[in-house]
Formats: C-alpha cells, structure tokens, sequence
C-alpha cells in the first residue's frame, strides 16, 4: 500500500468533513476497505503530520488545523476530474512554470500541476523576477492542453484570473479585483500575478503552462523594499492578520480554475469576458499604457473576447491593445 495512495485522500476528505469524531466503521462503509485498511491508512497520515485523534470507543477525528502544506492537503480537496489528478509538490525548485514546461514537453498528461514551496528563480512577466520565499505564498502551475487557436491564449489568462477571484472571494478580504490583464490587486496592490507559457503550431495550442503566485501569509517586511510599496499579501489584508491556509486556498484555485476552464470550452470566450469585467477594477480608469513604443494614457472602455484592452486615448483616437503594462491612475 503506497503511504498515502487515494483512499488516503478520501478518508482525510471524510475527516475534514465529519468536524468531529467519526467511527471506523463508518470510515470503513464509506471507502469499502477493511477497519485495518483505514488505521493503517491513518498511520501513515499522522506521519504526514495530520493532526488526527484515535479513540477506541468513538472513532477517528482530525483535529482542525492548519493542514501541513503538501500534496495530500491540496490533493484531498480537488473535487474535480480534470485538474490536479497529478499533482506534483516540491520544497524548492527553479520555478514551477520550467518544471511543468519540461513535463509539458515530454507528454505529461492535461490537468498536471506542480507546486513548490520555494522558487529559487520564480519568474514573473517582461523577464521580472518573482519573490517565491519559503512558507508564505502559493506557486503553481498548471498544464492545459486545450482544443484552441494560439490567439486564444488570452482568453485563458483572463480565466485564470477570474479561477482566483472566485477562489478568494469567500475569504471575505474587501478590496480586490482585476488589473487588465491578469494582476490581481488589494487595495491597488498586488497579491496574485499570472505567467502563461506556451507552445504551439500554426493553428493549434500544443500546450499552455498557467503559472500563478499568490503572496498568502506576507508581512510587509518580507517584501523586498524595491516592491515593498505596490505589493501585498492575504495577511495584510485581513482584518486579524491571520494565517492562511495555503492547501485550501491552492486547492480552491484549482476547483475554480477547472469549472471556469470547462465552462470557457463550452460557452467561448465572449462568457468569459463577461465573467472578467465582473471583478476586473480597470475599465472606465484612466490607465497609463507602458509598451515598448513608450508611455500613453488613455481611457480603459472594455476588452475584447480575445482579451484586448479597448482604450482611447486623450486625440480621442481608440486602439485594442493586446499586451503592455497598466498602470492606474
Ligand atoms: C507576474 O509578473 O505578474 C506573473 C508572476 C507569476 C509568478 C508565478 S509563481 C508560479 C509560476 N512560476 C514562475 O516562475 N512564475 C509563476
């Protein structure tokens, strides 16, 4: 029996789920296996460092905490079919996006995902580095394999934006939203920013790479001070700076990142534009459009299904711009 295989990860859904004591029996009625099956399983889950109480007379019962930050936390509440089937978890990498890029390349099936609990050299957009330091942020990346045209690439980042809203949005921080085309803020600074690789022929994605990095459990001193002013973290941001546990928020991303993807395949892009400008804090701003022919402003009007920002500028002239940098004004 592998130490955490899958009945593993249904019986620490069932635990997590019963709040209280809950018998073996039970636990043996839900999964089908022995009463030895489920104490040999939850074994092997204390030595993961589950916090998981055994009473002869009343069962099992998982003392809720924050779960230790791994696999089998994030695994356990995946409730969907296509994401997170595999799961790669890592204490340190280079950067999660070049680990699931060489997956990518050597077949690694739709729905793959690593995570690290470190980047040596996370990688953010326009060749920036991404601050991925230990025991304080969510890094991930996730493959998909979709039936698309390579200009529907960008559709797919608004999408993934949109998957960390409604990932965040039962937190209950106030204040967030999208910065056009993929950022997103707190209170006008930046939590979660969004990386997408891909490889692709002529008329078909081959395979895209989303990479996500969300700063959870930052203070402000764990900035570096060159980004100490126009980043922020889940912490600073809640009312008791608390915690966050980041299996459940990963966890959470990945679920909503699986429905708003099925829902984009069936539905198009045209949904899924409608579904940013819900949450995105950039049209009818004035932005500041930073590409490589120099700095614009001009009047943020919509975005396109293909995600292009519809501005006009102050000549009154209107452009689709496909990338570049935003700032708001
Ligand atoms: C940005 O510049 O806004 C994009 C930042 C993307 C960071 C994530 S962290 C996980 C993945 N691996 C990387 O090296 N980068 C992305």
């Amino acid at each position: 029996m592998p130490a955490t295989d899958d009945i593993s990860l249904r019986l620490l859904h069932f635990l997590r789920q019963a709040e209280d004591y809950i018998s073996g029996e039970e636990l043996s009625d839900k999964l089908a296996v022995s009463r030895t099956a489920i104490w040999k399983r939850i074994g092997s889950l204390k030595k993961e460092g589950f916090n998981i109480e055994a009473s002869t007379k009343k069962g099992y019962r998982l003392i809720q905490s924050e779960d230790p930050y791994g696999r089998i936390s994030i695994q356990s509440r995946i409730s969907g079919h296509i994401l997170g089937k595999d799961l790669k978890f890592y204490q340190e990498v280079d950067s999660t996006n070049n680990v699931l890029k060489k997956l990518a390349a050597d077949n690694a099936p739709e729905g793959t995902i690593v995570i690290s609990d470190v980047q040596l050299t996370g990688r953010g957009r326009r060749g920036r580095v991404w601050m991925s330091a230990p025991g304080l942020g969510i890094w991930m990346s996730v493959l998909l394999r979709p039936n698309l045209h390579p200009s529907q690439v960008q559709t797919l980042t608004l999408a993934s934006s949109i998957a960390v809203m409604r990932a965040l949005e039962p937190l209950g921080i106030e204040g967030s939203g999208i910065k056009w085309p993929n950022d997103i803020l707190i209170n006008k600074k930046k939590v979660c920013g969004i990386l997408t690789e891909l490889s692709a022929e002529a008329e078909k994605i081959e395979w895209v790479v989303i990479g996500i990095g969300l700063n959870a459990n930052h203070d402000p001193d764990d900035f570096q001070s060159d980004i100490r002013d126009t980043a922020t973290s889940l912490k600073i941001n809640s009312k008791e700076h608390k915690i966050f546990d980041r299996s459940e928020i990963a966890a959470n991303i990945i679920n909503e990142l699986e429905a708003v993807y099925i829902e984009f395949l069936e539905k198009g892009s045209g949904w899924v534009a409608g579904e940013w400008r819900k949450w995105n804090v950039t049209l009818g701003k004035r932005v500041k459009l930073i590409s490589q022919t120099g700095i614009k402003e001009a009047e943020a009007l919509d975005i396109t299904p293909d995600g292009k920002l519809i501005v006009r500028y102050d000549d009154g002239k209107t452009d689709e711009v496909l990338s570049g940098e935003v700032t708001l004004r």
